[in-house]
């Protein structure tokens, strides 16, 4: 921790800037600010609010005060960061601190860049060769038992969430028995500490939100802790296997409890995530025939079984339908961060400890970037038309700067070979073809009735 606080000043115990009145904007209703706009579509209520203030303006929601920072230039500012003006941990403090301590995205500047080289370890080339075959195992064995649900309705979002799942228990952890006990350890400590991020009332105590996650949170260390040792001595091709052999620049292995709190965020900045991207696609191949269409030519037009790593670039248009996905409903709807120090944002002076919000999403949708935002139109990504291309920071579904998403291509990994798999076995049908339905971003992003479809054998 005091490496955190070294030339930065003590910003981590000063409680977050209320005053500031002097910055465009309005707080809300007393008590409750924006929160109901915000959770109910934080896209419509960002618009409405630019519209009124501009990019930068003072809002509260959910318990806290603090600016938004809307559009690629402010997106930019706070995520390259080049002036060290901003703290993720300070960002994301207090919820996500009570369940993701220590972990990369709750750490800031040289001791973040300090922990990132244990997870980096894993996301190496050869590694990534690995993890990309066991997949295509993995994925094998669960739509062989897909089948049996041919004909029927089956929730998609719950399909591919319980898969994904079982992916990251043998990849992340090395638990090859599908389904086995372990796996199913593992998987209901990691949804239980998930659902705990929800909490209304941080009270430990049995029946309410909080104590189910503090549980799960120690049922994930529980699992992980015991396994380091025997890691170390090991060859193993799991990322906590990686981890644990990773050794810091005076050659020391980092801690076991350094290990665990990476191996446990891990999980959840990817599971979530990935499984947001795959339910969206399906959403959007439903609603729009022809992307459904030349996207099933696309995989037809490859005579293989599954891909392999050096696979990855031989599908451009399924590339473009991830990228048109991410950017209509980017699975990570907000990236906080807290000042450490007064800085200037959008020409206004901003106190030092105020909270920043960015919405990904909103600067997706602007007007000034993208040809009808509001529609599903993969091809905007084409080398032809290239709309993504005016401003480095108009697009960033994986984030940027020191933060960056550092699963970015083994999650499209993940993306592509199940999407490849599940094409070239199934084809389905959904109401929402024809039928709106709620599209949800909190807890997180999804169509609010877990998706259900008809899958048919191709
Ligand atoms: C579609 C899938 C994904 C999306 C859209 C996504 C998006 C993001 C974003 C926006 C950030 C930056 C957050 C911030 O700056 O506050 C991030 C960070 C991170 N992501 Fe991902 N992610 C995805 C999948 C994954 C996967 C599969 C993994 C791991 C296998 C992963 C691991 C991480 C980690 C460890 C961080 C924290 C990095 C740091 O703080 O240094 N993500 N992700």
């Amino acid at each position: 921790m005091a490496k955190t606080i070294a030339p930065y000043g003590d910003y981590i115990h000063q409680p977050n800037c209320t005053n500031l009145d002097h910055l465009p904007g309005d707080y809300g209703l007393p008590l409750i600010g924006h929160t109901v706009g915000y959770l109910k579509d934080p896209l419509v209520w960002a618009q409405k609010r630019y519209k009124q203030y501009g990019p930068l303006q003072r809002i509260a929601t959910t318990g806290l005060r603090g600016v938004l920072a809307l559009g690629p230039d402010l997106a930019q500012q706070v995520m390259l960061d080049m002036d060290r003006n901003f703290s993720s941990k300070m960002g994301f403090h207090d919820r996500v601190q009570k369940f993701f301590e220590g972990s990369l995205i709750m750490e800031d500047f040289e001791h973040h860049r300090h922990q990132r080289r244990i997870v980096q370890t894993a996301f190496k080339n050869d590694a990534l060769q690995h993890y990309t075959k066991e997949i295509n195992r993995i994925y094998d064995r669960a739509l062989d038992e897909w089948d049996a649900d041919v004909g029927q309705t089956i929730p998609f979002f719950m399909y591919i969430k319980e898969l994904l799942l079982i992916v990251a228990a043998e990849i992340f952890a090395g638990e090859t028995e599908y389904k086995g006990e372990r796996v199913r350890y593992l998987n209901q400590a990691f949804l239980d500490a998930t659902a705990g991020l929800m909490y209304i009332l941080p009270w430990n105590i049995p029946g309410f939100t909080y104590h189910t996650g503090m549980k799960g949170k120690r049922n994930l260390q529980n699992f992980f802790r015991p396994m380091i040792d025997q890691k170390r001595k090991g060859d193993g091709m799991d990322m906590l296997s990686f981890f644990s052999r990773e050794k810091d620049e005076n050659g020391e292995y980092f801690t076991a409890e350094e290990v665990t709190n990476q191996a446990i965020f891990l999980m959840f900045a990817a599971h979530d995530t990935t499984t947001a991207a795959i339910t969206h696609t399906i959403y959007y191949l439903a609603r729009n025939p022809q992307v459904k269409e030349k996207l099933y030519r696309e995989v037809d037009s490859l005579d293989l079984d599954g891909l392999l790593w050096e696979d990855q670039d031989k599908l451009p248009y399924m590339q473009m339908v991830f990228n048109e996905v991410q950017r209509i409903r980017p699975s990570v709807p907000s990236v906080p961060r807290r000042t450490i120090r007064e800085c200037e944002m959008a020409g206004y002076k901003v106190p030092a400890n105020t909270m920043v919000f960015t919405l990904p999403r909103f600067t997706h949708w602007m007007e000034e970037y993208w040809t009808n935002p509001h529609i599903f139109d993969p091809e905007r990504f084409s080398p032809q038309r290239a709309e993504h291309k005016k401003h480095p920071f108009q697009f960033h579904p994986f984030g940027g700067g020191a933060h960056k998403c550092i699963g970015m291509h083994f999650s499209q990994m993940e993306y592509k070979n199940f999407l490849f798999k599940f094409i070239k076995r199934f084809d389905f049908e959904s109401r929402h073809a024809k039928q709106d339905v709620w599209m949800q971003t909190f807890p997180l992003p999804k169509p609010s009735d877990d998706m259900p479809i008809v899958i048919t054998r191709r």
